[in-house]
């Protein structure tokens, strides 16, 4: 089980002090705060949510591939023993993955879902932060369009995972009574 001081460590040891690790840190932090406004209708594991919201990126050390970099960090965290940290690496990239979907970009064949909630919410932070500012979702996707217009497979799939995105974010807000976006920018 990593602490919080063991995933700031790992980022650091691979991340250095790369532009790409501010986005971990603020995904990290807005996902604690949609975690404490979610806390009293869900148990939620807060030690695991800021670990796996801090790491999901890390692969970056590797790669910005927008697939590559979340089968590396899975790959990577798997080597040092932190499965629930590197599930979030995989299952983050376009809030999902079937079986099929993850072979072909090179992690074990099988689902690589986000199922828990905070599974969940690293997936949907990391979509309303760009690079480390807030964002909406409706920006996040249009930004990743244009930035990945050759990548096909890729923007095939884009559409299903802001549908997910919404669904869950939709759902967080009606239980909560407030806006995750506007949690997110902390307004
Ligand atoms: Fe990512």
């Amino acid at each position: 089980m990593l602490t919080r001081d063991d995933a700031v460590e790992l980022l650091s040891r691979y991340g250095g002090d790369a532009g790409w690790t501010r986005h971990c840190h603020a995904v990290a932090e807005a996902a604690a705060r949609v975690g404490d406004a979610l806390v009293q209708k869900h148990a939620i594991d807060c030690a695991f949510l800021w670990s796996g919201a801090l790491l999901h990126d890390i692969g970056r050390h590797v790669t910005h591939d927008p697939l590559g970099h979340g089968v590396e960090g899975y790959k990577l965290l798997s080597a040092l023993g932190h499965a629930r940290e590197a599930h979030v690496c995989a299952s983050h990239l376009l809030f999902g993955l079937d079986a099929a979907e993850a072979s072909q970009v090179g992690l074990p064949a099988r689902e690589f879902v986000p199922r828990t909630i905070e599974e969940r919410l690293v997936p949907l932070v990391d979509y309303l932060i760009e690079y480390d500012r807030p964002t909406t979702l409706e920006k996040r996707f249009a930004s990743l369009r244009n930035r990945n217009g050759g990548n096909a497979f890729f923007l095939d799939r884009l559409e299903r995972a802001q549908a997910c995105a919404k669904r869950f974010m939709m759902q967080i807000e009606a239980e909560i009574g407030a806006s995750v976006e506007g949690i997110v920018a902390d307004q």
